[in-house]
């Protein structure tokens, strides 16, 4: 049983509301006691090193750099890459633009524009291209300096993008002389998903922000890999965001045990993903969407029951989850989350929605 499980069943709890409430091994923590340190914003702590390093060669780049977050490494990311005043085109849906706290407008001078994202993850080139103005030399415009693409895409259900979409994708960036920049905080279980290393997603883009602290267990930590040249660029602009960590390598020593010993494990999640969906489907009045990583979004519609009354009984019940995102609930699977935890959890949601049940609550 890992700690992230033993601090789930100890408060019976089945947490399924992110893959961010993982909490690190029991290795990590030993690791982290014995770590060899130094001042990392001098360069000098060998653990910090010893992570980025690892980090460039898994995903086929040139360099990275440890950052303190997700949001941090896609904002020193566009910021990188994007002159003031340019465009970073983003999905709709993308965390980049929906939940980064406007970053990039707000430190860089960055108009992040929303391009749609279809059910799929996708967002269509047609649209891609319909952001570059057709006239370049008409001082009107902003110029887009970057277009960010999210892989799993979070908020349309953790889907996967295709490697050929990708391609696509690299192709209009390279026509229109732009950089792509890869919001991979879940890329391994993308990778996983397409049956293909990390590095071959990499490939499609020119940086890549991937977190250590989701799925993989690490209590804190992201990564941004990219060329030699961009991550010092990175590394200035994570100092002048404050995100310069110190004896980073105790944080460190965790991602590396994320990276060497939790990746194997992400298929246990995505089978635990797929048992909950089978189990709510088969349940009245929910409608479960394609699950492809360890991702669940799904609506609950019965006349009984609303929605908020269906997750705050679930919760009631000790299973947690949220709505995320146009009206879906989203449950995510992990570490922390056994088999047995999902059976519990669909055997709440069954006693919630027995039709019985539901109308015993009413008056
Ligand atoms: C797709 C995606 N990108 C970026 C982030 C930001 O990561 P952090 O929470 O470490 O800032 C998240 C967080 O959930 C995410 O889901």
């Amino acid at each position: 049983m890992t700690s992230t499980e033993r601090a789930s069943s100890a408060a019976a709890v089945v947490e399924l509301r992110s893959d961010t409430f993982t909490l690190p091994t029991a290795r990590m923590l030993e690791e982290m006691t014995r770590a060899p340190l130094g001042d990392d914003v001098y360069g000098e702590d060998p653990t910090a090193r010893e992570l980025e390093e690892l980090a460039a060669s898994l995903l086929g780049m040139e360099d990275a750099c440890f950052m303190p977050s997700g949001t941090m490494g896609n904002l020193a990311a566009i910021l990188a890459h994007c002159p003031r005043g340019t465009k970073a085109l983003a999905g709709a849906e993308s965390d980049i633009y929906v939940y980064e706290a406007g970053g990039a407008s707000y430190c860089g001078g960055v108009i992040v524009e929303p391009v749609a994202n279809a059910a799929d993850g996708t967002m269509a080139l047609a649209d891609i291209e319909a952001a570059f103005p057709e006239d370049p030399e008409d001082p009107q415009f902003a110029l887009p300096a970057l277009l960010c693409v999210e892989n799993p895409q979070n908020r349309c259900g953790g889907r996967v993008l295709p490697l050929e979409y990708l391609a696509g994708v690299q192709a209009l960036a390279r026509a229109r002389k732009v950089a792509v920049h890869l919001d991979g905080a879940r890329i391994f279980n993308a990778a996983l998903a397409l049956d293909v290393p990390v590095r071959v997603i990499a490939g499609y883009a020119d940086s890549v922000q991937f977190c250590l602290s989701k799925g993989l267990s690490a209590p804190v930590g992201s990564m941004v890999v990219g060329s030699a040249d961009f991550i010092r660029s990175v590394r200035r602009i994570r100092k002048m965001l404050g995100g310069g960590m110190r004896q980073a390598g105790v944080l460190a020593a965790a991602g590396l045990v994320a990276l060497r010993e939790m990746t194997a494990r992400l298929g246990d999640d995505h089978r635990t993903a797929r048992r909950l969906a089978e189990g709510l489907a088969a349940l009245p009045g929910v409608e479960v969407e394609p699950v492809e990583t360890n991702m669940v979004f799904f609506r609950v519609d019965t006349p009984h029951l609303t929605q908020a009354e269906f997750i705050e009984r679930s919760w009631n019940e000790g299973v947690r989850l949220a709505e995320l995102g146009r009206g879906r609930i989203r449950a995510a699977t992990h570490a922390g989350v056994s088999e047995a935890g999902i059976d519990r959890a669909l055997s709440v949601f069954r006693d919630i929605l027995a039709p019985a049940a539901v109308l015993s609550t009413r008056p």
